[in-house]
């Protein structure tokens, strides 16, 4: 597995091949924030544009720093966009999908809304029949963030921050969170996240687009081939929390330690497929290192795309869409029909608050949050 150091270094985190400070682009009107729309309670949120030398881009609103769009070349160098999502602010106000979102406090579930931490137990919403999802009923994917305008590179870096108050969706302690998108010219939309608290909390932040590689609202994701460097994954119970275990992939429709073809055993008798419809788990990542470091890769075969996916997290959620039945709208009007996108979301393991043998999600104060994902295009 190639491993790449990470500097954080002022301004900007410096990956190897990616453009450091000195080298950014210029600034230019083409890469000037345009407005987004405006909120039910009056503000606007605004659109910024990430572009790179190859012609990639991305936009992404601060309205839960959202991934509006993402443009990637196909094998013959036709852009596409490969993220399901929405045309109106309104929308991604009302959406229940996560599509493309920050997610946050806590990203994927905690069982029974509640966990223990320092001896004082705390109750969440549950927003998930008894269980507590992605932050909550107001999540950070439905808060406006602030662009941190000194420490962003218009049309390079978005660096977007939020105060997450003592308290908000029963989380204890005030959480400082900052959020640096950079989209470089390896081709890479990196994604860093920080944190700081001022009493105990856990955090998990993680990115939810849905990617189809064929372009968003074409056709399912099942052709795509998918491979996960995990030997382990955490089952679920009926509510889609860790039973505690890690069982081996070995003989089950969850290896993926090989690229498959997703929709070769998503329809299997079996019980974890019955339970999450389908693919919606946590992988237990094989690491050597907290590095950043190639975790999953997907490739496309009508189109060539290739997307990798680098983390230095110890999960992997692999959703596949299965929630997504149609009803839902999405840009231009096109139809989400069922599995036509599926989620890799970078994280500590669901429940963690509540499985002290899991890898720990506490923070505390005097502590930094610091993760790194990296999502990365190429085409063969
Ligand atoms: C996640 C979960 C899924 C589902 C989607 C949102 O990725 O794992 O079970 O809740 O978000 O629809």
């Amino acid at each position: 597995m190639p491993l790449r150091k990470i500097f954080v270094a002022g301004c900007c985190l410096m990956l190897a091949g990616m453009s450091g400070c000195g080298d950014n682009k210029t600034s230019s009107d083409a890469d000037a924030p345009a407005t987004f729309g405006t909120l039910h309670d009056g503000r606007n949120a605004m659109l910024y544009t990430l572009g790179n030398k190859n012609g990639l881009e991305a936009a992404i609103t601060n309205f839960g720093g959202i991934v509006i769009s993402l443009r990637v070349p196909d094998r013959k160098g036709a852009l596409e966009d490969v993220v399901l999502g929405y045309d109106s602010l309104r929308q991604y106000e009302a959406d229940r999908s996560y599509f493309g979102a920050i997610v946050g406090r806590y990203g994927n579930r905690i069982g029974n809304a509640k966990f223990t931490l320092d001896g004082s137990e705390y109750t969440l919403a549950a927003n998930d029949g008894g269980n507590h999802l992605h932050g909550g009923l107001k999540g950070f994917n439905k808060v406006l963030w602030t662009a941190d305008e000194k420490r962003s590179v218009p049309g390079r870096s978005l660096t977007l921050t939020y105060s997450s108050p003592d308290g908000e969706e029963g989380y204890p302690g005030a959480l400082s969170v900052t959020l640096m998108y950079t989209l470089n010219d390896e081709n890479e939309l990196v994604i860093e996240y920080e944190a700081v608290t001022d009493k105990p909390t856990v955090v998990n932040l993680t990115h939810h687009s849905y990617f189809n590689l064929a372009g968003a609202g074409t056709r399912d994701v099942l052709d795509h081939e998918l491979m996960i460097a995990a030997d382990r994954f955490t089952p679920v119970d009926e509510g889609l929390i860790p039973t505690g275990e890690l069982q081996s992939v070995e003989g089950t429709p969850m290896d993926f330690r090989a690229p498959t073809r997703i929709g070769d055993r998503i329809d299997y008798e079996d019980g974890q497929i019955h339970r999450g419809r389908g693919y919606d788990h946590n992988w237990v990542l094989n690491r050597d290192s907290d590095l950043l470091q190639v975790v999953a890769s997907l490739f496309e075969p009508t189109t060539g795309r290739v997307m990798e996916v680098l983390t230095t997290e110890p999960g992997l959620q692999f959703y596949s869409g299965n929630f997504l039945d149609g009803t839902t709208r999405g840009k231009s009007g096109r139809e989400y029909r069922f599995r036509t996108g599926l989620c890799l979301e970078t994280q500590h393991f669901p429940d963690s608050p509540n499985k002290p043998d899991f890898p720990s999600a506490v923070l505390r104060p005097g502590e930094r949050y610091h993760t790194v994902t990296a999502y990365r295009f190429t085409a063969r």
